[in-house]
């Protein structure tokens, strides 16, 4: 194997000895042909180095280290700026188990193709052997897998995503646990001499999953989790398949714990679309009027989920930093997540200040006079208002350890997890669901769930603000067909000796103007204390044919004021939009419905029996 001449050692000793990972890193070499192979040991020290090397390559800027300690700014090429969803695909053997909300393709079809896209990919690269573990090392939920990828940057965001190095490698060889085989490159080889440019990437891309195989190929993309492969294509893809194989759930869902001011703790879970409000809702602040209340993080967009000994749901947050939005994210709205991202942070697509600070729409009320905005040119408020130019991308990201969050949870890192009492499910609706309401038993709530709509966001390309069914906030994560995976959830109830209640939330209403009617952020404790006093049996509520709902007098308003209209006119139930909704369902439902449980053919009866 060749040398690495940018690194003092020679890079070719490999950090592990098991046999099939060797066997492997070397054929997986000869196909792409790196220049050189790095086995990645997770230090500090060889962070360093790789992120000079990428401000010497021009992938990274350093950010003014005394007001940013440990920050890097990078600007992606301009057309890989999100999830592809149209070029993601799962290739199980049957394309029945796939399902109709996936893209499918034979699997040896697929491996013919990735083999010739591969073949060759990292001419003139390094190739990074990183190894990294989806929960704590050694935690009897966690998962390992090892990516091999052309991209410095996806290994220095992974560093903070997960755990990587060397003590990965210790648990690969003690051979105790399957490894899931993740290939990525960003399809951009060079030829001897030939300059790098910044942001290498491919206008092709393939986001592909071998379902059985246990398999990640991720071609072409260099961003978040086209490229991050620990993410979404294993923690939620591949996971899910082995979740149904094994009796447990890999869901999209933030984790928090709610502590009282009596000290009772209350952990829930809740799962909404991408740029739905995962990130802000994990680390709320309570706000005025709830004085002695606090919120615990435990994790912001994965949680595995499983029954323990004594049938009670445990989740652990599989990651350990946080890939969150930045458009938005301010000291006024989610003051933990400024606090997390001030130091050891990767930030890309914002907008980079003369200070050499970041900044992006929504972080300060007064724009900074000029800055460079995420493509590069420059940028003012005049400009902006001139031709609508963005200063960030509205899908740009901070890269943040999870450890540096102030409201971390003690309890983040137990291997065993944290117990759920509750499960929220909510979307982005601007009509038809309210505030909040409580399903009636499992059924109706996996019902709730499975029928979930919300408005596009920019988190994937596709058309912003249409309403699409997003089961479980789902639809682009789920590894097999979607039928299934309902039937999957309608069964975990069996292992459970207590189910979690099950919630349904909508921060995003509006009034007849188009303003939020809900003040949402820090005021949405108002709803999670209503949702953990019926958790608790506490609040007697009211029922409505859609669930139970609390009563304004349910709801604590000390602190805030908020006329008892609005909040009607926020829980509103309207029984035609309700009609025009179940149709919505049934939409979904005929393309799933070979595969879909009784049960929910139930559930929508019922529900049409009570409208
Ligand atoms: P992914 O990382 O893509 O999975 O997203 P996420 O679900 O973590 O979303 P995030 O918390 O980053 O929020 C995305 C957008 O929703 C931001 O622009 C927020 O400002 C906005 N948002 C979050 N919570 C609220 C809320 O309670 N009310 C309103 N109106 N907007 C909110
Ligand atoms: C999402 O889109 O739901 C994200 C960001 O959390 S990404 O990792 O790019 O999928
Ligand atoms: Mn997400």
């Amino acid at each position: 194997m060749p040398i690495d001449p940018r690194f003092g050692r020679d890079t070719s000793v490999p950090l592990a000895a098991n046999k099939h990972l060797l066997r492997w890193v070397d054929k997986m070499a000869e196909l792409t042909q790196p220049a050189a192979i790095h086995w990645v040991d997770g230090s500090r020290q060889e962070n360093d180095q790789l992120c000079q090397q990428m401000v010497e390559s021009g992938t990274f800027i350093r950010l003014n280290q005394d007001l940013w300690p440990g920050c890097y700014y990078a600007r992606s090429d301009a057309s890989d700026v999100a999830r592809v969803e149209d070029r993601t695909f799962i290739c199980s053997y049957s394309k029945d188990n796939a399902g109709p909300t996936n893209n499918w393709v034979h699997p040896d079809e697929m491996r013919r193709k990735l083999k010739s896209l591969f073949e060759g990919a990292m001419r003139g690269r390094t190739m990074y052997v990183l190894p990294y573990s989806m929960g704590p090392i050694g935690s009897p939920m966690s998962q390992i897998g090892v990516q091999l990828t052309d991209s410095p940057y996806a290994v220095v965001n992974m560093r903070i995503m997960a755990r990587t190095g060397i003590e990965v490698f210790r648990e690969i060889d003690r051979d105790s646990k399957r490894v899931v085989p993740c290939m990525h490159t960003v399809g951009a080889p060079l030829a001897p001499g030939q300059a790098d440019v910044p942001w290498p990437c491919n206008k092709e891309k393939y986001i592909v999953h071998f379902p059985e195989r246990r398999e990640i190929w991720s071609y072409g993309s260099g961003y978040g989790g086209n490229a991050l492969l620990g993410k979404k294509c294993f923690a939620l893809r591949i996971a899910s398949n082995i979740a149904r194989d094994e009796g447990w759930m890999a869901e999209h869902m933030l984790i928090l714990g709610v502590e009282s001011p009596g000290g009772e703790k209350t952990y829930v879970a809740a799962a909404f679309p991408s740029a739905c409000g995962k990130t802000n809702f994990a680390m709320m602040i309570p706000p005025e009027g709830f004085e002695g209340w606090r919120v615990w993080t435990v994790g912001d967009d994965i949680a595995w989920i499983k029954p323990d000994a004594s049938g009670r749901l445990r989740a652990i947050n599989p990651e350990a930093g946080f890939f969150g939005v930045a458009p938005g994210t301010s000291d006024k709205t989610n003051p933990n997540a400024m606090a997390t991202l001030r130091r050891n942070t990767v930030f890309t697509n914002v907008a980079l200040t003369p200070e050499g600070g970041v900044w992006w729409e929504g972080m300060t009320d007064d724009p900074p006079a000029e800055c460079i905005d995420w493509q590069g040119n420059r940028w003012t408020p005049q400009i902006a208002r001139e031709t609508g130019a963005k200063a960030a991308h509205p899908n740009a990201r901070f890269t943040a350890p999870a450890s540096q969050c102030p409201t971390i949870d003690p309890a983040w890192e137990d291997p065993e997890g944290v117990p759920l009492s509750a499960i929220i499910f909510g979307g982005r609706r601007a009509t038809t669901m309210p505030l909040v309401f409580q399903a009636f038993n499992w059924g109706a709530g996996v019902y709730a769930g499975a029928t979930m709509g919300s408005e596009m966001t920019v988190a994937a390309a596709g058309t912003i603000g249409k309403v699409r069914r997003d089961p479980m906030a789902m639809l682009p994560f789920c590894g097999y067909h979607m039928g299934d995976y309902f039937r999957h959830w309608i069964k975990m109830q069996r292992s459970l000796s207590e189910t979690p209640r099950v919630f349904h939330v909508n921060w995003f209403r509006k009034d007849s103007e188009g303003n939020f009617i809900w003040p949402g952020f820090g005021q949405n404790m108002r709803v999670l204390k209503w949702i953990v006093d019926r958790a608790h049996g506490r609040s007697l509520s009211r029922e409505t044919p859609i669930g139970w709902m609390p009563r304004y007098d349910d709801i604590e308003w000390s602190g805030l004021d908020f006329p008892r209209e609005k909040f009607d006119e926020l829980q509103a139930f309207d029984r035609n939009a309700w009609r025009t909704e179940v149709l919505g369902h049934e939409e979904l439902f005929i393309d799933l419905h070979d595969h879909l449980p009784k049960e929910l053919v139930y559930e929508r009866e019922l529900l049409i029996c009570r409208l």
